[in-house]
């Protein structure tokens, strides 16, 4: 049993270019940190992967550019973050791709994230999608999926 889990596990040994190496993990759909839509309705309403890459992007610009929550963003490995998300994006959305970041408590532990860091890049999020003009009720459904994983992010 053990064998066989470890035949199956993928482990992350490569460095995608442009990126900085992390310590290895397995590598999990579960990472993502909420079960996907078990329909693409709210992977159209994103504009499929061209709009969630064009609202990551504004995204994580506006999270660098935050008074608040600007500071925590420097010296990070950006180009990681960005892809990452959007694979994180696209799967809870029901877009069918497979997340290979880490889980969401060992990505954000002993960065000091508090509730208002938390309230600010959910705002950022808000902004983004909103100039990509994505329908209320899709924004909704997304913030839906990330809201339970302030446990994870947030340190108290
Ligand atoms: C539900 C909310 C959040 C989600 C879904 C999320 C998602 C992610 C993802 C996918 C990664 C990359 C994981 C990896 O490298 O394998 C990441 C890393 C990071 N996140 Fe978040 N995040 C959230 C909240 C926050 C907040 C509130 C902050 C700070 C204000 C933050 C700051 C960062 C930073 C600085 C990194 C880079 C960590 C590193 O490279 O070591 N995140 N986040």
């Amino acid at each position: 049993m053990f064998l066989l889990l470890l035949a199956s596990a993928q482990v992350s040994m490569t460095v995608p270019a442009g990126e900085e190496p992390v310590e290895p993990y397995v590598i999990q759909d579960s990472n993502a940190g909420a079960t996907p839509y078990k329909t693409d309705r709210w992977f159209k309403a994103f504009h499929g992967q061209p709009g969630i890459d064009r609202i990551v992007e504004s995204f994580m610009d506006r999270n660098i550019a935050d008074p608040v929550i600007g500071e925590i963003f420097k010296n990070q490995d950006d180009v990681r973050i960005r892809r990452t998300l959007k694979e994180q994006i696209c799967y809870l959305l029901g877009g069918g791709c497979a997340y290979t970041g880490r889980d969401m408590k060992g990505a954000h532990q002993n960065m000091g994230v508090q509730t208002a860091d938390f309230n600010a890049l959910v705002e950022n999020l808000q902004w983004a999608m909103r100039e990509e003009g994505i329908a209320f009720a899709a924004q909704n459904k997304l913030l839906a999926k990330l809201a339970p994983m302030k446990r994870d992010v947030v340190e108290r």
